[in-house]
């Protein structure tokens, strides 16, 4: 697949890197697309890098791992998108001043909802927001497989996330509609849980969701 990364730190570095190693071509890219020439000189596989806008146009998936206090700033160079699946990696929490994290939105509102609403031509899905990239980074491709739970309202892209999930080490489990992405956001009900499929689908069996 083509697939466009839209924030490349932690996170969009990370799994983007995981995917050009599972043979997808990966465009990263930034508002200062320079600084990510080491990033793709060390993956192996095929990796670009360059502007929001020309990731936008060469793929047809994007993961969307950008800092939520310039989320806006990232939506406006966001064109090409129409009908395209967006991988929703962000929570809604920017950095105050004394160093802690402050939550932007009303409490019972999530951010895969607000993305939902600001892009309605997209098909945004909510994954990957919860879980440390430090832990996906140790435990990708290791048994028992690390859970990575995502929400979509949209069932025709489901198959695609959970190939692109299990193409980067993990295992996918479906958690419901974008509605439902409270609990697999940060600080959320599953945030930072390390589970196996089986704990997964236990926990969601004792939750009635499944
Ligand atoms: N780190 C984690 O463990 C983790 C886990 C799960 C989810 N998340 C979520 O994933 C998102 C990214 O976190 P992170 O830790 O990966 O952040 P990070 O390491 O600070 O990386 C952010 C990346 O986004 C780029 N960026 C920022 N604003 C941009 C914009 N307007 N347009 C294009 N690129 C932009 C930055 O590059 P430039 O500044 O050069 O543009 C940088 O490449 C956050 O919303 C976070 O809550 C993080």
């Amino acid at each position: 697949m083509k697939i466009g990364v839209i924030g490349a730190g932690a996170i969009g570095g990370l799994i983007g890197k995981l995917w050009a190693e599972a043979g997808h071509e990966v465009f990263f890219s930034s508002r200062n697309p320079q600084k990510l020439n080491e990033l793709v000189s060390e993956i192996k596989g095929k990796a670009y890098a360059g502007t929001v806008k020309e990731a936008c146009a060469f793929a047809d998936t994007l993961l969307l791992a950008i800092n939520y206090a310039t989320l806006d700033e990232a939506l406006d160079q966001m064109e090409n998108i129409s009908g395209k699946l967006i991988m929703d990696t962000t929570n809604p929490y920017v950095w105050n001043t004394t160093g802690g994290l402050e939550r932007t939105l009303p409490e019972n509102l999530s951010g895969g909802e607000v993305l939902s609403q600001k892009l309605p031509k997209a098909k945004i899905a909510k994954v990957f927001s919860s879980m440390a990239a430090k832990t996906m980074g140790e435990r990708h491709h290791k048994k028992p497989q690390l859970v990575i739970f995502y929400t979509t309202d949209h069932s025709d892209v489901q198959p695609t996330v959970e190939g692109l999930i299990s193409d980067a080490g993990l295992a996918p489990q479906y958690y419901g509609p974008i509605r439902d992405s409270l609990p697999i956001e940060l600080f959320g009900e599953y945030s930072d849980k390390v589970l196996t499929p089986e704990q997964a689908q236990a926990m969601m069996v004792e939750e009635g969701k499944l």
